[in-house]
């Protein structure tokens, strides 16, 4: 039987990855650490059931006599306006977190850690293999996220050398989906906002910088299959996400046609916005037979809309009960 830890567990990938947890019938426990920074408990008040548990705390600060026999580290926000809003906390979140974690793994216990593809930085090669090293401005106004992620990959490779820890990193692609912030500040989830709300769509620069946008039920089953599902012995880097490309200007077109054409306002480009980013996947299909994304891009961004319009239906019934 075992416990498990997951960092960051009430955010938006880590609540999905609670609820594939929840489901194992080998769980002992499952203990969320997460200061709702960028998370919500709301996310999990859907879980009833006696094994699971959250603990309001800075995942660096956590104290527990227990040990741990999976630590999934996830605590990090993920959107550009809040780690750049905060980046000394972003950077302790994911390094110290990460140290800490590490003390409350239990001998021969697995740890798994969400990086991101913003370690590639602007690439200069695409699709983005793993073992491409990434162009980064170590000291730009994206560091605290990008190095931390990249330090954060040292640490746990180190450890894993020295110490033998069973490991699995994934480089995640951009996610969308059901559970994202309202005010999550990213561009799928803007324009959503936007478009529900009747205003126009606003598109930083050209619009033509690219992303992979991936349904967060197809990168959870890949972060299921990684950490604990498939019969697995590598330790990552492995790249998780959905290689269709699309530029952010279709998306905002396909979002402002749902929503009886809806118009488009250009403003400044975000800073160091990296041009494009696509995985390559060759790794994946290896490592994790069978796995793909399978939601279509359209499919997902219409289950996104169905959840943001019933998501602001309840606080919007929760703000008329409290009056
Ligand atoms: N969403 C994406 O597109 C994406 C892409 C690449 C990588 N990732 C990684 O996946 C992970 C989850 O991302 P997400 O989109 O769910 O982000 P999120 O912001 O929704 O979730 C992060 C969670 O961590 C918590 N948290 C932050 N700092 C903490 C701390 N010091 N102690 C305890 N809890 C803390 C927040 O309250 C929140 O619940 C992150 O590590 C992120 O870097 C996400």
């Amino acid at each position: 039987m075992s416990k498990v830890l997951v960092s960051g567990g009430c955010g938006f990938i880590g609540s999905h990855l609670c609820d594939r947890i929840m489901r194992r019938s080998d769980l002992e426990l499952c203990i969320v650490v997460d200061n709702l920074w960028t998370g919500d408990v709301q996310n999990l008040a859907h879980i009833r059931d006696d094994r699971f548990r959250i603990v309001q705390s800075d995942v660096e600060r956590f104290q527990t006599d227990l040990r741990f026999d999976e630590i999934y580290h996830l605590a990090s926000p993920a959107s550009p306006p809040w780690y750049m809003s905060e980046p000394i906390r972003t950077i302790s979140a994911n390094l110290i977190g990460a140290m800490r974690l590490l003390e409350l793994l239990a001998p021969g216990g697995r740890f798994g850690f969400t990086s991101t593809s913003e370690i590639y930085g602007d690439p200069l090669v695409s699709p983005q293999p793993e073992s491409y090293r990434g162009s980064v401005d170590c000291t730009g106004p994206r560091s605290s996220y990008d190095e931390s992620k990249r330090c954060t990959e040292s640490l746990l490779f180190e450890t894993r050398r020295t110490k033998g820890i069973d490991l699995r990193v994934v480089r995640l692609f951009n996610v969308y989906g059901p559970r994202t912030r309202p005010d999550d500040g990213r561009a799928v989830s803007n324009f959503i906002m936007q478009a529900l709300s009747g205003q126009p769509l606003t598109v930083y620069g050209s619009g033509e910088q690219s992303r992979s946008w991936g349904y967060v039920e197809d990168i959870v089953d890949g972060l299921e299959r990684y950490f604990w599902s498939d019969p697995v012995n590598y330790p990552g880097p492995l790249n998780i996400g959905n290689d269709r490309e699309i530029p952010v200007i279709e998306v905002a077109r396909y979002i402002s046609k749902m929503f009886g054409n809806l118009p488009i306002h250009h403003v400044d480009p975000a800073p160091q916005d990296p041009t494009n980013r696509r995985p390559d996947l060759n790794l994946a299909r290896r490592t994790l037979p069978g796995w793909k994304c399978k939601v279509p891009y359209e499919k997902g961004v219409q289950l996104t809309v169905d959840w943001f319009r019933a998501h602001l239906a309840q606080q919007y019934q929760d703000q008329l009960t409290l009056i």
